[in-house]
């Protein structure tokens, strides 16, 4: 998972790669390069954050009006200035950058050896530039056709970009498994691995397919072919996306930004689909397929991390107003154990980047399995919306933050609609009911600009507890996946250890832990198991734990017994994780800010995770 960007136009390359690199930067940041093609290739790569690559870059000649950049996130071989991309071929006549794994990589390596190429790098990208220079030396092919030959040979995933010396005006990207958009501009071509490097210069893009070449050549038109070598033609599409979201708007972090923008994200994704006062729920993207829905035996929720906990979420939702049972699997796990999955089944996969390697796989075995697969994804035109037989998408925005904040919430909104309507189709909810649901509904972005304003509080909490070290969140009912949320929040970016358990469960272990350093996170709001919730504070109470609660405005109970309170607007319980996840994530927030960490890329992770 990593970032790539390419450009040839009439325009000085570097500012260009650079600027797109920042944007990229989500997508991994262990160390980046830059190759920029003047008379020779000029190749410039560090170790560490793109900002150190320009610092080391800066007085260098960095002219060329073609160029390839890369920021990455290391699977072959640790973070270092060798292993960063570009990576030159043997004779330096190639250079390339790729996100992705070359699974059969050592077997290649070895033979490349014999036959006398170098390696100067552990990567596994490093065989794929030597692979297609001994392919084009040999066969005497031009380079797409090298390049083409070559990926038939490569077993595993690969965004990539390469620049021959030997033809100086042109650059071959090709995808498989791993994202790549090529926007087609005046006389000028970009390529990345998402939209937002090119979104200032064009709004006509072409997402390439899995397995797609793409031909990008000075005053010619963009051509592409697959690897079988069938000529495609380009589908261009115009980007909706605009260049104020890709920017921080005056907050401090991407990750507060988009915390804050949570009310608009529920708005926006609610649009067109929700019309409350007509008591109308209408999911266009999934129109024909809500029947299957209705209809189905059983429905397979599967994703990751946060998208995982979104989905627990959508159990609780699906089951209890549409009835239908749901299982809530991790996509990792789903993927290589065999699971039993039938033709009546619907198998809905959450993801907010659509890259997710794990969520793609899953697809895969899914479909070979007969099921109906629905989408919920963030990213328009990302691998998943791609792979699934319909879907919703979230409009949540770009979210950048590696942390992800809106579109959980965004997810949960859909989850809710789509459970709703299900229900409405199954006559398991009453009109009463369901108009009841839907006003609600309609009014959960104003509850949330309530929370948000409690910013100032959260934040002097979170200063009392930036020194624990360990921390437990528990909740029941719809709100246990929230304290499975607040805790991934935690550790994610404050590297603060973090539990989250179904409240009940305590007694089963984790009260073990307990004792006066011990901070607890409470999510114990009114409706739903409250009492039940109310006898778990007391048990941590009684064994001198301290405590956060998050609970509903006015509960004069909860305030009685805990140490720090935090109030929510009051909302039923069915909705309430959409409510209850916002303090944990300001709390989470102010925390790593407080530790001085790096809260929009916090270390070891990346955006979107298109490995195993
Ligand atoms: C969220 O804060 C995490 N960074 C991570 O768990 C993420 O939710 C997970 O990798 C799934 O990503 P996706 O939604 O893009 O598929
Ligand atoms: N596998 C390649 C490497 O380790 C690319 C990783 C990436 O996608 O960033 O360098």
């Amino acid at each position: 998972m990593c970032g790539i960007v390419g450009y040839i136009g009439p325009k000085e390359a570097y500012p260009i790669l650079m600027k797109g690199l920042h944007r990229l930067e989500y997508r991994g940041y262990d160390s980046a390069g830059v190759a920029l093609m003047d008379q020779e290739i000029k190749l410039y790569k560090q170790k560490g954050k793109v900002s150190e690559l320009e610092a080391f870059v800066k007085g260098k000649d960095v002219k060329g009006t073609v160029g390839i950049a890369h920021t990455r996130w290391a699977t072959h071989g640790e973070p270092s200035q060798i292993n960063a991309h570009p990576h030159f071929s043997e004779t330096k006549t190639l250079a390339i950058i790729h996100n992705g794994i070359i699974e059969n990589y050592s077997v290649i390596r070895e033979e490349l050896k014999r036959r006398g190429y170098h390696f100067s790098s552990d990567t596994d990208t490093e065989v794929l530039v030597h692979l297609i220079e001994d392919i084009k030396f040999n066969e005497k092919v031009p380079l797409e056709e090298a390049v083409r030959i070559a990926l038939t040979q490569v077993v595993g995933a690969y965004a990539i970009v390469i620049m021959s010396k030997l033809s100086p005006n042109k650059l071959i990207a090709a995808r498989k498994g791993s994202p790549l958009v090529v926007g087609i501009g005046n006389e000028e071509f970009f390529i990345a691995s998402d939209a937002t490097p090119i979104v200032e210069y064009t709004k006509d893009v072409v997402y390439l397919d899995d397995e797609e070449i793409a031909i990008v050549e000075r005053d010619k038109e963009l051509s592409i072919i697959d690897i079988r070598k069938e000529t495609k033609t380009p589908y261009v599409q115009k980007l909706e996306m605009s260049l104020s979201e890709l920017e921080k708007g005056g907050y401090d972090h991407f990750m507060l930004k988009e915390i804050f923008e949570q009310p608009r994200a529920i708005k926006d994704s609610m649009r067109g689909r929700l019309n409350a006062p007509l008591g109308i729920v209408k999911l266009g993207g999934i129109i024909d397929y809500e029947q299957k829905l209705a209809k189905a035996k059983r429905i397979l929720i599967t994703a990751c991390g946060t998208s995982w906990h979104a989905g627990l979420v959508g159990e609780y939702l699906f089951e209890d107003l549409a009835r239908i049972p749901v299982e809530v699997e991790y996509a990792s796990e789903f993927r290589y154990r065999n699971p039993v999955i039938y033709e009546d089944d619907v198998v809905l996969v959450i993801s907010q980047s659509g890259e997710t390697a794990d969520s793609l796989a899953a697809i895969d075995i899914a479909k070979r399995n007969g099921a109906t697969i629905l989408g919920i994804c963030n990213v328009v035109g990302s691998s998943i919306p791609r792979q699934t037989h319909a879907g919703v998408y979230t409009h949540a925005g770009p979210e950048i933050g590696v942390a992800s904040t809106k579109a959980f919430t965004a997810q949960v909104t859909i989850l809710t609609l789509m459970a709703l309507r299900a229900a409405q189709l199954r006559n398991t909810i009453s009109t009463t009911r369901f108009n009841q649901l839907i006003n609600e509904l309609d009014i959960i972005p104003e509850k949330i600009e309530a929370i948000l304003r409690q910013n100032d509080k959260i934040k002097k909490i979170a200063a009392k507890f930036k020194d624990s070290r360990n921390f437990l969140y528990l909740g029941r009912g719809y709100n246990f996946p929230v304290a499975l949320e607040g805790a991934l929040k935690l550790k994610e970016i404050s590297y603060i250890h973090a539990e989250g358990y179904p409240a009940a469960e305590m007694k089963h272990g984790p009260i073990a832990l307990i004792d006066k350093e011990m901070p607890i996170v409470f999510i114990a709001t009114r409706r739903g198991m409250y009492e039940k919730v109310i006898t778990n504070i007391q048990e941590v109470k009684a064994r001198n734990g301290v405590i956060i609660a998050i609970a509903t405005k006015g509960d004069k109970e909860v305030a009685k017994m805990v140490d720090y309170l935090i109030e929510i607007p009051d909302a039923d319980e069915v909705l309430v994780p959409l409510l209850a996840v916002i303090p944990l994530q300001l709390l989470s927030y102010y925390i790593a800010v407080m530790l001085k960490r790096n809260v929009d890329q916090p270390r070891n992770l990346a955006k979107s995770v298109t490995v195993e």
